[in-house]
């Protein structure tokens, strides 16, 4: 396999690709590949006749203070991993060939960009669309596969696609945990034992308010409560936000009974951590 990394060679292969009418699959990645990218890439493939992936770690979605610098770069590994799932086509573009020097132009999805970590994050969600608006002009996809566990990104994502009439479609894959419960993310890397312990918190306050909503509890500010309870018997890890809000325009909702999602993120150590669940408004719930 060959790692591209121009974006006049990815576009002119990506084309071919498509041709014979071949539907083309996409995942976009930063690389630090685990089991949850290789969902997205297993299910592209499984809907796809040629799927192609990015790894790119976006600087514009990094704050000033954030860990941009040390981001887990694990290029040699990601390829095999790329490689042994048949993909062909990689792209790794440099910083410059994404933003040549002077550029200027961005991607604002108004009223999503400042929800959940968009608010604890400024900017975050403007370099994320900005940089897969800019992917997806390059790959020309047919379906683009991003995980359940960046609900907020895949909010943002959807109606950006839907704003400016990207010709493709979304497919959110659910969050692949690892057996304790821990969501898996390329930032559980960072985390020393005792904090990957700590970790667990997550999970832990989402399962609580899963089984209020199962017992019928339909209050959000009660299930909100109740998870913060969970997190205030692990001091040791910073809550930055629990929420409950509708999936689409994440904006709050009292009463999840027409179905609602649950979003935290906490400060491991100096680990940012997500994660979420979806409450079904059929009353049954389920680990998304
Ligand atoms: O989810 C991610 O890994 C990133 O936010 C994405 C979508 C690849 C954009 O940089």
């Amino acid at each position: 396999m060959k790692i591209i990394n121009s974006i006049d060679q990815m576009r002119a292969l990506c084309r071919a690709a498509r041709t014979n009418e071949q539907r083309l699959g996409f995942v976009p990645t930063m690389g630090a590949l685990h089991a949850g990218h290789l969902a997205l890439v297993r299910a592209a493939r499984a809907q796809c006749p040629a799927t192609a992936v990015s790894i790119f770690v976006n600087p514009t979605q990094f704050g000033p203070n954030e860990d941009f610098a040390k981001y887990p770069r694990t290029l040699e590994g990601d390829q095999k991993m790329i490689e042994a799932e048949g993909i062909s086509l990689l792209f790794v573009p440099t910083v410059e060939e994404m933003y040549p020097p002077g550029a200027a132009t961005f991607v604002n999805v108004e009223g999503l960009n400042d929800k959940l970590c968009g608010r604890s994050r400024p900017g975050h969600f403007r370099g994320v669309a900005t940089v897969v608006a800019k992917l997806f002009h390059i790959v020309e996809p047919d379906v683009a596969y991003f995980g359940q566990k960046d609900a907020a990104q895949v909010a943002v994502i959807r109606k950006m696609v839907r704003d400016l009439a990207f010709p493709l479609e979304i497919v959110v894959i659910p969050t692949v945990r690892e057996t304790d419960g821990l969501a898996m993310s390329s930032r559980n890397a960072y985390l020393n034992p005792s904090e990957r312990k700590q970790a667990l918190v997550l999970y832990r306050a989402l399962c609580r308010v899963q089984t209020l909503a199962d017992q019928g509890e339909r209050a959000a500010r009660q299930l909100i409560e109740a998870a913060k309870n969970v997190f205030r018997d692990e001091p040791a890890v910073r809550l930055d936000y629990v929420e409950i809000v509708n999936q689409e325009t994440l904006e709050p909702v009292n009463d999840v009974s027409q179905g609602a999602l649950v979003a935290v993120a906490a400060f491991v150590g100096s680990t940012r951590l997500i994660d979420n669940i979806v409450l079904l408004g059929t009353g049954h719930t389920r680990i998304a």
